[in-house]
């Protein structure tokens, strides 16, 4: 063995260890960032080119003498595998837990509303073609009100769009199963508008169907009712107005009193008192003849509205934008 670490060797073995501090010496000197074996290393360029493979294998096997002395010894507390200061009983850090989004929030409140009567879900495709978003609902190819809702086309098929309401899929719960029907259909509908704080190219929707034999207006009110009181609270009132759509008649729409203000006037129901949430109406005999159900047997309601705007009463979120933004700030909101 070369003298210089022969030298280093013999200190390694004669390095008195009685404690958990000479262990932490022999650490540094050793095996430590500046440990001696570095500067051994450090003189490998003056050893003499045929003897430098012999140094260096010495040198690494000091290298391993040194640490194994050092893992030889074990002193409490001194080394990395003792957990005797640990404190065991400290609580842990906790997760962080994220949260529902409002739209979900409020489209199942609202689902297990009309669950809670008999109501069951469907779902149908966001790409619909015109037979199913337009035509069967009474909306033939040039009637007038097909420019109510401004439709996203898709360009490579005329046919093709996509929808602008879920009362699609209304039409192909029609075309696939016998009445009676109860059935409400939450989903997600785009409209060709410029976004602003109140309107925007893609929203959601629920909405419902109820065909049966001698289904008529006051089903459809005392069921709507019912939705509010649940929705909004017990005191919470409906009106209807008369109002047009190509799929129902009669239709109307409906205004739920105001339950921000109670009455006493505020902004969002800008003093009247009443919020409009939704539209509905006895479903056109033309649509059931449509959809194969016969109009001199069966009759029934429908309704729908946009889950935002409830969403918008119950949380008083004024931006229709920050639905869609993800930013964590208004989401975290909802935990
Ligand atoms: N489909 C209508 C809309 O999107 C809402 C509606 C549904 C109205 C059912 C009446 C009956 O505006």
């Amino acid at each position: 063995m070369l003298e210089s670490t022969q030298k280093v060797l013999a200190e390694i073995e004669q390095f008195s260890v009685e404690n958990a501090q000479d262990l932490e010496q022999f650490r540094i000197k050793f095996l430590g960032t500046k440990n001696i074996l570095k500067d051994l290393f450090a003189q490998m360029k003056d050893i003499p080119a045929e003897s430098r493979k012999e140094f260096g294998l010495q040198v690494n096997h000091l290298k391993q003498k040194a640490q194994e002395k050092f893992d030889s010894f074990n002193f409490g507390g001194s080394t990395n595998s003792d957990f005797s200061n640990l404190d065991l009983t400290r609580p842990g850090y906790a997760l962080p837990l994220g949260s529902r989004h409002p739209i979900s929030l409020v489209t199942e409140e609202i689902i297990s509303i009309f669950k809670r009567i008999g109501f069951n879900v469907s779902e149908g495709p966001e790409i619909e073609d015109d037979w199913h978003n337009f035509t069967a609902l009474n909306l033939p190819m040039e009637h007038p009100a097909r420019d109510m809702q401004d439709t996203f086309f898709i360009e490579q098929n005329p046919d093709w769009l996509l929808r602008t309401h879920t009362s699609s899929v209304q039409v192909r719960v029609m075309e696939n199963n016998k009445p009676p029907i109860r059935t409400i259909t939450p989903g997600r509908v785009y409209r060709n508008e410029a976004v602003s704080a109140r309107a925007h190219c893609f929203f959601h929707q629920i909405e419902g169907l109820y065909i049966d034999k001698n289904v008529n207006f006051a089903d459809l009110k005392q069921t709507l009712d019912y939705f509010a009181k649940e929705m909004f609270g017990e005191k919470s009132k409906i009106r209807m107005r008369p109002s047009y759509f190509p799929f129902t008649e009669p239709s109307a729409e409906v205004d739920v009193s105001c339950s921000l203000c109670n009455g006493k006037g505020c902004n969002v129901c800008k003093h009247t008192n009443w919020l409009e949430i939704l539209g509905c109406g006895m479903v056109d005999p033309n649509v059931l003849r449509n959809c194969g159900i016969d109009p001199n047997e069966y009759s029934g309601f429908a309704f729908g509205m946009g889950v935002e705007r409830i969403a918008q009463l119950k949380y008083e979120v004024k931006d229709l934008r920050l639905y869609s933004e993800n930013d964590v700030r208004f989401l975290e909101q909802f935990k």
